[in-house]
């Protein structure tokens, strides 16, 4: 009971996410709505159609140059990033496909790129590291928040 006071205080003081308030609280009062049914025929259907980085890649147009790899993320900078991640207080989501996601920023020779969805910031640091020796380049990435967490 004291946790889903200290939950209804911590949205009553961020009216900009009153609508996310409002959507949990729907979930709720129906079960139905929370998404897993959903949540199981997207894995089914991605999983049905999953292929490797590169090939994806081609599928798109976007090979790297002949003779080269597929670019991959430096192993340092993995490295580092789960040394940081391990010593992080709050529990979120694991990562997207950060191989695809640097390969791809790499190839396409994206300067401005947005991403919804950024938790410990895996993704973010896929497309950071791939922007990084280009002019100008902006990632901007919005989230939704962690209520109580202190993130
Ligand atoms: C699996 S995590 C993201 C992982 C991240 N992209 C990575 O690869 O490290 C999913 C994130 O999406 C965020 N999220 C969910 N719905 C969202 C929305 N409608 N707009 C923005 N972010 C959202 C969640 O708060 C969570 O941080």
């Amino acid at each position: 009971m004291i946790e889903k006071l200290k939950t209804a205080l911590w949205f009553l003081a961020r009216p900009s996410h009153w609508a996310q308030a409002r959507e949990l609280g729907m979930r709720k009062l129906r079960p139905d709505r929370d998404g897993s049914e959903f949540a199981r025929a997207a894995h089914d259907w991605a999983t049905a159609r999953a292929v490797p980085v590169a090939e994806a890649l081609a599928a798109i147009g976007m090979t790297p140059a002949s003779g080269k790899d597929t670019p991959r993320l430096p192993e340092r900078l993995l490295a580092e990033a789960r040394a940081r991640a391990k010593q992080s207080k709050v529990m979120m989501g694991g990562p997207g496909d950060i191989d695809l996601l640097y390969a791809a920023t790499r190839l396409s020779g994206a300067a401005r790129v947005v991403e919804t969805g950024v938790a410990y910031g895996w993704s973010s640091l896929a497309i950071l590291a791939a922007l990084k020796d280009r002019e100008g380049a902006k990632l901007v990435s919005v989230d939704m928040p962690y209520p109580k967490m202190n993130n």
